[in-house]
């Protein structure tokens, strides 16, 4: 046997959600590079599709999950999926989120608050519920929630974002309370300022400072997919 090409994270599962492009596809990525089998989850096939080709291109493996997560219902059904077909879950990258609408708050119809809530708070909720079982029977899982500044710092006209991603770190933050005595280490990055479709739609003249690319993003989040890991309950703000 060639042991030469041993890769760090060779036989590890790794879910990532929101990897159809943008921060969550690099993190995907780099993942695969270093020899996890990726499950990439999002809605648009083509994105996802396009992930597999790279991670092909390099030796690597994926399983494509295609899945629209503000369906609560779906987002259940994940866990019992891996269960079967791996039987426990080493990293996972909760990286799907929307930006929602940008307009003062009384504005903004309960719908499209709801929505936001849903697909930035309750999914991840609803997710670690379903996969929590296999990230305990994994020997050294983590776990990453994609967080933002702005959780800590609301901006006006953001509420929704704000709001979601506030109630995100506590739940991240709650669930690494209660993880504390297991192997497990889980934390919320915000990956700093990153030129993705979400900064182009908040900025659709540009971001007036500053940016990272999403492959320079997914570089910095990588360490905190690793077993060698030691942060947790943490919110790091890269
Ligand atoms: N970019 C930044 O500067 C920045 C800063 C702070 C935090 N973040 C956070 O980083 C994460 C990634 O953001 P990004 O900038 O890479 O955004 P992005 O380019 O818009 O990517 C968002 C990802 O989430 C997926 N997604 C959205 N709605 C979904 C749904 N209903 N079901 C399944 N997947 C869904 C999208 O896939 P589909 O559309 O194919 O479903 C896409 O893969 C987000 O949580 C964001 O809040 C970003």
């Amino acid at each position: 046997m060639n042991t030469s090409s041993a890769k760090p994270l060779d036989g590890q599962i790794a879910l990532v959600t929101g990897a159809s492009r943008g921060i969550g596809a690099e993190i995907a990525f780099q993942l695969a590079e270093k020899g996890a089998h990726i499950i990439a989850a999002a809605r648009t096939q083509g994105g996802l599709e396009e992930l597999d080709d790279r991670i092909q291109a390099i030796g690597g493996s994926a399983t494509l999950l295609p899945i629209d997560l503000g369906k609560l219902d779906e987002v259940d059904k994940i866990g019992p999926s891996l269960a079967e077909r791996f039987g426990k879950l080493d990293i996972l990258v909760a990286n799907a989120g929307m930006l929602g609408p940008l307009s003062p708050v009384t504005h903004i119809r309960p719908k499209e608050f709801e929505n936001v809530m849903t697909l930035n708070f309750m999914s991840n909720v609803r997710l670690v519920r379903s996969v929590d079982p296999l990230m305990r029977t994994a020997p050294a899982a983590r776990g990453v929630f994609l967080t933002s500044l702005l959780a800590q710092k609301p901006m006006a006209y953001w509420g929704p974002y704000c709001a979601s991603k506030a109630a995100l770190e506590t739940f991240a933050q709650t669930y690494a309370l209660e993880t504390k005595e297991t192997n497990m280490k889980i934390n919320a990055v915000h990956p700093g300022i990153v030129d993705t479709k979400m900064l182009q739609g908040a900025f659709p003249g540009g971001f007036p400072g500053a940016t990272k690319t999403p492959e320079q993003a997914a570089t910095d989040i990588i360490p905190f997919c690793l077993p060698t890991c030691d942060k947790h309950g943490e919110i790091i703000l890269l």
